[in-house]
């Protein structure tokens, strides 16, 4: 006897096995048996069970080691587990998830060992109601691949369901490999839907406006504006022909658009079927080079979205979607890419009830072979330019698949797979061929189908740089510089959009301000998806049983890309961050862009609907006060016009305050030196300074303040000193290894000398330092004179970086000390009530703010840099006996200050937030700072930018400390 095993290409493994035994893609809807209850849209009212819940579940291994005849009636399958479909494994237990972004398995071979395969079966009775009706099965969503069995006649008591799931297959990784979880099982519902057995099976609605926008054709039967008024109705015989066109004149319906999303509904009745579809008017076209939506030029302020939820992964329920879409509206998001796959059916309901622009991605991307095309490059390649690489691999990759016949109908299915589901929806104005998958004769063919089917939508594909065969040029994270450009040199062909820009992993992303200027200064530029809308960190246990959000490696994935999946505006549970806030701020509808005592001019950045749905409330707003006024009219202002609306006159409450609030700080003085203050010499080198309140001590050996006391009470843990290092960011990617390498968190001060002076009864100690790594042969030369005053002191700090191997930029300039463990709640006049940066600041308003010490961090899910506030006036310190003012005179507008009960180093070091939360300390730790460097977006994008960034350069400020 002979063998060979496997003997055949199961069709798993085999190319030309796409589907099997299936029925054409077709829109995703539902059949009812009467109009009333198909308006309800309620699909428990409709012909269909869902037949999601408990079933049964074996996993194995490799697909040759799940059970043989599982599907037979007699099976054993007494110790088999219950599952919850929809769901993936690893949530239920069974595996364990790994992520990674482009590297995941050999992709020569399918794996047959680790190839985890999912043996499921479900038992259910017929639903009486049926009988006489055809059946069909829907699969809602399954990863990756999966065979079905059901009895022959399903009209018993009990029809047995089974399914066997396969997690790798010749197309994924292939071509379904994005920045992702890797999570397989059947994670969306699972259908039974009857159908009689003369019906409509498919339908398609193109809402065709006129040349000036105003009456439409709508392409299909019944119409009716809302559940009761029928505004149109025909009836056409479909004896004999498979496919019925007709259409219906609409005169002058409401449109439907993003900002005013008004839908209509459409009965269709065929014999015994009623289907109900919520339909918009609106038109979507490539006009005079710009992508139009009922003849106005749409600027997109959108984000991407992946589909995750971090209890069950893929499995996500609708009503946090719907609390994602709500969230989303609330901060101004107008857009969205369904990053990088066709969403939950649900979904898309949601976008066109709510209004959102979608750009509807295909499930394609092999961004993989990118990695094996540059690793492979020899040295005289390696050498080039990101750009010129890119274009290198890029073509060699692109031969792979993308230019390659043999994979065409692979392609093709993803696109009908996406444009068949959800050609029905008003959100969809974009379809997107794929993600990061090259480019070639495949994509081509895809385009030509989805124009010839549907010509009432535009197309993107990034991957297609040239824009042969898509209706917009699109880049991923381009500088400023590149989009304007682009604007430069625009022939008036196709407008650019950025399908992703702004990575907003971790502290971050630098201010969005810039590129929405030039989305409104430049008509071609029409506007960008931030990458992206969540953190996708997944609900997992530390070894002490606390929860906490997971991301690469935290699984024990040998491979991973570590937090790389901890790049959203929102957290992994969905709470919005400080990016969120400055994204809204940045897109917001109503800009202000004049402002004078009387007078503030406002511009409407709506493309589409006037402002006359929304009220102006202000307030005069100042160190220490808030003037609450009343609302102030708003006229009529046309989308893209100016408005300006006048503010009757004030008296400001508090004579010499800042208005308006800008420019350089106007710093209060420090009390005045203390001329019957006394210096003393203690032993061991020890400095003892007594006023009339206050007592010192100042450690000459440290040259640093060791103690501040009044009444015996002391004021400080730790005496400030000069500090440049932050625990580094997601964002200083680049930078940060650079600031490493220099050895810039090692820093140390060394004293040089110390001297003091009572000159007119005024004590002052001025001492020499230098701040110095180890090894680099480069420092900080620092003078730091105290002068004290009655109740505080000033402390004038000057510095020289010099040597070789200094770093060109430095995190900080700034003092930290600690205060004693009273001192713990915090006022301060500035920005707030949120942290904010140099370049991160907008959404930040002026104000008097108070907050806990514990209150004023950031809790990133990668513990980082955080709780940093820019631009402030003063702060202060309350303990129980008394408070501490701080200000620091700097060149700039006000300085930084960031208090907590956190170190640098114990945050630079934590992975996670509950292994930073052990190393909490009582005191509270505070930064006082004449200069921060900005945030940027390296993690994925470009760096901060030159006039945020803080240059190694000698500097001078001088902090006032006073305690009263
Ligand atoms: C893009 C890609 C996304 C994501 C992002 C980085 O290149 O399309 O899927 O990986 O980079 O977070
Ligand atoms: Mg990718």
């Amino acid at each position: 006897m002979a063998g060979e095993d496997p003997t055949f290409g199961p069709d798993w493994n085999n190319l030309s096995v796409i589907h099997r035994n299936t029925l054409p893609p077709r829109s995703s809807f539902v059949n009812y048996s009467s109009p009333n209850d198909a308006l309800t849209y309620d699909t428990s009212k409709s012909l269909a069970v869902c037949l999601s819940g408990t079933w049964k579940s074996h996993l194995a291994n490799s697909p040759f080691k799940a059970p043989a005849d599982f599907f037979n009636e007699d099976f054993d399958k007494s110790n088999w587990n219950d599952i919850t479909v929809p769901s993936v494994w690893l949530i239920e237990g069974y595996e364990k998830p790994s992520y990674t972004n482009v590297t995941c398995i050999d992709y020569m071979q399918v794996p047959l060992d680790g190839n985890m395969t999912g043996s499921y079966v479900v038992k259910f009775p017929f639903p009486k109601d049926f009988s006489g009706y055809q059946l069909r099965l829907r699969f809602e969503g399954v990863d990756a691949a999966f065979h079905v069995w059901l009895n022959d006649h399903v009209n018993k008591d009990e029809n047995i369901l089974a399914v066997r799931v396969y997690q790798w297959t010749d197309l994924p990784p292939l071509i379904m490999e994005s920045d992702q979880w890797w999570l397989s099982g059947i994670f969306r519902d699972v259908f039974l839907l009857a159908f009689p057995k003369e019906h409509i099976k498919d339908f398609t609605f193109q809402t065709l406006l006129d040349e000036t926008y105003t009456n439409a054709t709508l392409s299909l039967a019944l119409l009716q504006s809302d559940k009761s008024t029928i505004v149109a109705q025909d009836e056409v015989s479909a004896k004999g022909c498979d496919t019925v066109t007709f259409s219906l004149e609409i005169p002058n319906p409401t449109k439907w658009t993003a900002e005013d999303p008004y839908l209509y509904h459409v009965i269709l009745t065929a014999g015994s079927q009623v289907i109900a579809q919520r339909v918009g008017f609106r038109k979507v076209e490539l006009k005079n080079g710009l992508i139009l939506v009922n003849g106005k030029r749409a600027v997109f302020r959108g984000v991407n979205r992946d589909e995750h939820y971090p209890a069950k992964g893929r499995t996500v329920p609708l009503e946090f979607l719907r609390r994602d879409l709500i969230l989303m509206k609330r901060f101004n998001i107008n857009a969205l890419r369904t990053s990088h796959q066709p969403n939950d059916p649900g979904f898309y309901d949601l976008a066109d009830e709510l209004g959102l622009w979608l750009i509807d991605e295909a499930d394609l991307e092999c961004h993989g072979f990118d990695t094996i095309h540059e690793t492979a490059l020899p040295p005289e390649e390696q050498a080039k330019s990101f750009e010129e690489k890119k274009a290198i691999t890029y073509g060699r990759a692109g031969k792979r698949l993308s230019d390659n016949p043999e994979w065409e109908e692979a392609y093709f299915d993803r696109a009908k797979q996406l444009v068949h589901r959800d050609k029905n929806h008003a959100s969809v104005i974009i379809w997107s061929l794929g993600n990061e998958a090259f480019y070639g004769r495949d994509f081509r063919a895809m385009y030509h189908w989805i124009k010839e089917i549907d010509p009432t939508r535009l197309v993107h594909y990034e991957g297609d740089v040239r824009a042969e065969t898509t209706d917009c040029y699109s880049l991923m994270y381009p500088k400023i510089a590149e989009i304007q450009s682009f604007a430069e040199k625009w022939d008036g062909k196709k407008p650019l959009i950025l399908c992703e820009f702004a990575h907003a992993m971790g502290n971050g992303p630098r201010s969005f301000k810039e590129y929405m200027d030039e989305f409104y200064k430049n008509p071609c530029l029409q506007g960008g998806f931030v990458w992206e809308w969540a953190n996708h960190g997944l609900l997992t246990k530390n070894k002490d049983g606390d929860e906490y959000y997971g991301y690469g490696g935290d699984f024990e994935e040998p491979v991973h890309d570590y937090n790389f999946v901890m790049d959203g505006l929102v957290t992994s549970d969905h709470t919005p961050g400080p990016g969120l806030a400055e994204y809204k701020k940045a897109i917001e509808p109503v800009q202000l862009i004049e402002d004078s005592k009387n007078e503030i001019t406002i511009i409407n950045r709506f493309d589409v609907i006037p402002l006359n749905h929304v009220k102006c409330t202000y307030s005069i707003i100042g160190d220490e006060f808030t003037l609450a006024r009343e609302d102030t009219h708003i006229p009529y202002t046309a989308p893209g016009h100016i408005s300006k609306l006048s503010i009757p006159d004030f008296e400001l409450p508090k004579p010499n305050t800042e208005f308006p609030i800008r420019g350089p700080a106007t710093t209060a003085v420090a009390p005045p030196p203390a001329p019957s203050a006394r210096i003393t010499e203690l032993p061991e080198a020890i400095l003892e300074v007594n006023s009339e309140f206050c007592k010192w001590n100042f450690d000459c050996v440290l040259s640093r303040l060791t103690s501040w006391a009044k009444e015996n009470v002391e004021i400080l843990h730790t005496g400030p000193q000069l500090d440049f290092y932050r625990a580094l960011t997601d964002n200083d990617y680049t930078v940060g290894a650079s600031w490493k390498a220099k050895n810039i968190h090692l820093m140390k001060p060394f004293t040089r000398s110390v001297s003091w002076d009572t000159k007119g009864g005024v004590v002052s100690i001025t001492c020499k330092q230098r701040i110095a790594p180890p090894v680099l042969e480069w420092a900080v030369d620092a003078d730091i004179t105290y002068t004290f005053t009655i109740t505080g002191l000033s402390i004038a700090v000057s510095g020289v970086p010099h040597g070789q191997n200094l770093p060109s930029t430095s995190p900080r300039v700034g003092l930290t000390l600690a205060l004693d463990s009273a001192f713990s709640d915090v006022e301060w006049f500035g920005r707030g009530p949120g942290e904010s940066y140099k370049d991160r600041k907008l959404s930040q308003k002026f104000g008097t703010y108070k907050l806990p010490a514990d209150g004023l961090m950031t809790d990133y899910e990668f513990p980082q840099e955080n709780g940093n506030w820019t631009d402030t006036r003063w702060v202060k310190f309350a303990a129980g006996h008394g408070a501490l003012t701080a200000r620091v005179r700097t060149n700039g507008e006000g300085f930084d200050f960031a208090a907590g009960h956190y170190y640098t180093t114990d945050v630079d070091q934590a992975t996670h937030p509950f292994e930073l939360r052990q190393k909490r300390v009582e005191e509270v730790v505070v930064r006082l700072d004449a200069d921060h460097h900005g945030l940027g977006s390296q993690s994925c994008g470009p760096p901060v930018l030159e006039q945020y960034a803080l240059e190694s350069k000698p500097f001078e400020f001088e902090v006032l400390l006073d305690y009263a």
